[in-house]
């Protein structure tokens, strides 16, 4: 694998092998604690993120580091590219500092592909969101909690709720979902937030949240994402949260062991009720904690790949 781009045609061979190697970096204690390790030391990888970040810039940095690696974070707010620089030129530029590997993060679908097909062969792309296309290492790390929680994916329910159209993550989640065979996957939202003809990605649809936790296994939230809504008739926090929150009761639908997934952030009495997120079925801080394995795994897969 030269660059991960998208979950999208990604063989269940490769995602299986990033999850078992992630798993290897991983404490199944209580805390668990990340190792260090010198699979990257000597390699350069540089954060570029165009877009703001909590959790995916500083977990790659610090998935970086635990490889041993030199991390550079550009910030973009003070680069040159505010001057007029192409991005196609600040990657150049990068390149010519010694990178060896860019996480990218863009508001444009496509962005890390148009980086990955400029770059020379040795060095590695990896998308860390772009626009509303594709999150991989988001989706990844959703999987490996679900596999951490439920062992497999051949018997179980997942429903991913909220706002699909314009989520990048929910497309990466399904993908991964089906292609790790995970016989159900639920999609839940109003009809003004899902894409055309999302049943064609193998997903059954529901516009009803009673019926669309009913049995679930495992719940993956989703915020408004307000700032890929240009023009559209946003629905008030209120209203959403009405008929889309996920409460006590709602979850209490859903199967007694199922999980509560969200990528972050949160929008706390929008899309989930603050009892949920900080409640016993929740998983969302360890989600973030198994990203940095995840990440890890995935950097070091491309950076033992032959070019
Ligand atoms: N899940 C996720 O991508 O979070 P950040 O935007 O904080 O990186």
């Amino acid at each position: 694998l030269q660059h991960l781009l998208t979950t999208e045609g990604l063989p269940v061979r490769i995602l299986r092998d990033i999850l078992d190697k992630a798993s290897g970096f991983v404490s199944l204690a209580e805390g668990h604690e990340i190792k260090k390790v010198p699979l990257l030391h000597g390699k350069s990888v540089f954060n570029i993120f165009f877009e703001n970040s909590t959790r995916t810039r500083t977990t790659f940095e610090i998935a970086a580091k635990k490889l041993s690696a030199d991390v550079v974070n550009l910030n973009i707010g003070s680069s040159s590219t505010s001057k007029g620089e192409t991005l196609l030129d600040t990657v150049d530029n990068l390149c010519a500092m010694h990178a060896d590997m860019f996480v990218v993060r863009h508001s444009t679908s496509g962005a890390a592909h148009l980086i990955a097909k400029h770059v020379a062969p040795s060095i590695h792309v990896i998308n860390a969101g772009d626009g509303r296309h594709a999150h991989p290492t988001q989706a990844l790390l959703d999987m490996f909690t679900i596999r951490h929680y439920k062992q497999d994916f051949h018997n179980l329910r997942v429903a991913i709720v909220g706002d699909i159209l314009h989520s990048r993550v929910a497309r990466s989640q399904i993908h991964a979902l089906t292609t790790l065979g995970v016989p159900e996957v639920r999609v839940v939202a109003p009809k003004t937030l899902l894409p055309t003809h999302v049943e064609k990605l193998g997903v059954r649809v529901y516009h009803d949240m009673a019926q669309g936790l009913k049995d679930v296994d495992v719940v993956m939230m989703l915020r408004l994402q307000n700032e890929r809504m240009q023009g559209a008739l946003l629905p008030s926090a209120q209203e959403y949260f009405k008929y889309y929150g996920l409460t006590q009761e709602r979850l209490a639908l859903a199967r007694s062991d199922a999980i509560v997934m969200h990528p972050g952030p949160m929008n706390r009495g929008v899309e989930i009720d603050s009892s949920v997120a900080d409640g016993a079925q929740s998983v969302i801080l360890p989600q973030v904690t198994f990203g940095i394995a995840v990440r890890m795994a995935v950097m070091s897969t491309l950076a033992g790949s032959k070019q």
